[in-house]
């Protein structure tokens, strides 16, 4: 496969409200980024991926983009932009931002004409539809309510929403949104950034038939319709083949066959993808589910498209607490997911505070909560009559607020996120659990990071080398090769909170690079301790 700079880079994800505040009102800000790119740096990352910052009401923490143009007040203003890029690329980093164009707010400019009248301009620019029978068109869900369609009482249409109810979707048919959007996206390139996260891009084509759906609780329907691949391509050509930059859409619903198509590099799309069979189908670990996505990916991507490697974000509960064990063997169990994602085919993305293994959380009420997603959904449950009690714990797991509490960079007060009240609780854990003292500890889980990126730098094997997993049948060890030319590496990890035991049969003449249990093993190689990762080089 070619060689590119993305596909050899390690992305940081910040999610800057929750990183660090630079201004004491209570939120992360550009600034805050700014004040904390050495500590970045020092992990050793190459990209850094910025959560949304432009203006918006916020009822969806940034996702509810009510100018393209305009930084959201409490992240900062465009000065500290432009010194935020400076500052990355001063550093030898790149970074890219998000890029959210399948919807916007209801607040924005387009949307508050495109309602005013069914003959404005642009009403065409957001989907509206007649009632069917004095009711929505179909019986479609949106991500975050019951129904897909709002109703416009003044203008007498429903319009449709993939996601909350101030989150309109745009009309990618109308050809001039189309050119709007390009524009806006030329604008940032133009500012030098590297280049964007796409925000659900696989939902901009609609389908056309909306008939009803015989489970609209599987919201697939919302995604890949067809002329989705002619808008990436068109967005291809107007745009982004002008400029060296890295593409990653996030593309839910998609097996291998139909996320080649978005990343398949002659069709000349998108440069890579978040799949979500393991984010959004796995809900808890399953280590025979996981491998059979691993090899299905390798397998459906080999050679033609390039895969993204993560098992948290914004979005999705911390990896250790959702798929390790956040309690005995939190640290080894941190290093070996770590070990596990870098050592995969595909970019490793590190969302902020895993690198020191930092937690999901559980508050005491809905009230300390803000997730808009599980919010809606608790007010359903409970306006059908359910127990909210009950609802409120069915939804804790799962909450996107589990990885959205403050970064914790110290013992002191409000974990050294704010010099005021953040916006979101800290989790109570900021004590034990920080920068400060990862940084102080030669063994931490951050500088089992450090350590696997430098390998990444140092190893080809570990980007281009081909898969193969070992033991498919094997319910808690996960053994499986890279190789690349003539190097062979063997990573084998005992996901289990008991002691496993591994032959090492054919692999004699073996070395080990790294492992998240220094070396007692020598006493006996072939027992792992719980939650043991190592990663061999094989002669
Ligand atoms: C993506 C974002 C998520 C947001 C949604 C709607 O899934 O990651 O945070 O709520 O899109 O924009």
């Amino acid at each position: 496969m070619s060689k590119k700079w993305w596909k050899e880079a390690v992305v940081y994800q910040i999610y800057w409200r929750s990183f660090f505040d630079s201004d004491g009102d209570g939120y992360g800000d550009l600034r805050g980024v700014i004040k904390k790119l050495d500590y970045i740096k020092n992990l050793g990352v190459d990209v850094i991926w910025l959560n949304p910052f432009y203006q918006s009401p916020d009822r969806d923490n940034g996702y509810d983009i009510s100018d393209y143009y305009g930084i959201m007040e409490k992240a900062g203003d465009m000065a500290a932009f432009d010194e935020l890029i400076h500052e990355i690329h001063q550093r030898g980093m790149k970074v890219i931002m998000d890029l959210v164009v399948n919807h916007t707010s209801d607040q924005h400019p387009w949307f508050v004409e495109s309602r005013s009248s069914k003959n404005n301009p642009k009403r065409d620019w957001y989907i509206w539809k007649d009632p069917k029978d004095g009711r929505e068109p179909n019986n479609w869900r949106s991500y975050f309510a019951p129904s897909c369609w709002e109703w416009d009482k003044a203008s007498g249409q429903y319009y449709y929403h993939s996601f909350a109810v101030e989150q309109p979707d745009l009309n990618w048919e109308n050809p001039e949104l189309r050119q709007e959007i390009y524009k806006m996206m030329r604008f940032w390139l133009d500012k030098d950034i590297d280049g964007f996260r796409m925000d659900v891009i696989n939902l901009l084509a609609k389908k056309e038939d909306l008939s009803e759906a015989e489970n609209p609780y599987d919201i697939s329907y919302l995604a890949n319709n067809p002329g989705i691949h002619d808008y990436l391509q068109e967005m291809h050509r107007e745009v982004l083949q002008h400029y060296d930059v890295m593409t990653v859409g996030e593309i839910p619903f998609v097996s291998p066959e139909e996320g080649l198509l978005y990343v398949d590099e002659s069709r000349n799309e998108l440069n890579t993808l978040f799949h979500f069979q393991v984010a959004d189908e796995m809900p808890v670990w399953d280590m025979l589910r996981f491998k059979e996505i691993q090899t299905s990916w390798h397998e459906g991507l080999k050679k033609k498209g390039w895969n993204s490697q993560f098992l948290n974000n914004h979005d999705h509960t911390r990896q250790v607490t959702r798929y390790g064990n956040d309690r005995q063997y939190r640290i080894q169990s941190a290093k070996l997911l770590a070990a596990m994602i870098h050592t995969l085919p595909g970019t490793p993305y590190i969302y902020q505070g895993e690198e020191i293994g930092m937690t999901g959380v559980r508050f005491d009420s809905i009230e300390d909560y803000n997730d808009i997603a599980m919010k809606n959904k608790y007010h359903e449950e409970v306006s059908k009559g359910r127990d909210p009690q009950e609802v409120f714990e069915s939804l804790l797991l799962l909450s996107r607020d589990n990885s959205r509490t403050p970064m914790q960079w110290n013992a002191s007060s409000q974990a050294g996120f704010t010099a005021g009240e953040p916006w979101i609780k800290v989790n109570p854990n900021y004590k034990e659990i920080n920068v400060e003292s990862a940084l102080n500890d030669t063994d931490s889980v951050y500088y089992f990071y450090q350590k696997l990126i430098e390998l990444r730098k140092q190893n080809e094997v570990m980007v281009y080398g081909d898969y193969k997993d070992l033991l498919p049948d094997d319910e808690h060890l996960y053994v499986y090769t890279r190789s690349y030319n003539d190097v062979t590496w063997l990573i084998v990890l005992n996901h289990d909170d008991e002691q496993q035991r591994f032959t090492f049969n054919g692999f004699t003449n073996r070395k080990l690079i790294l492992s998240n249990y220094r070396s007692e093993f020598e006493k006996n190689e072939e027992v792992l301790h719980p939650h043991e990762a190592r990663i061999y080089k094989i002669n």
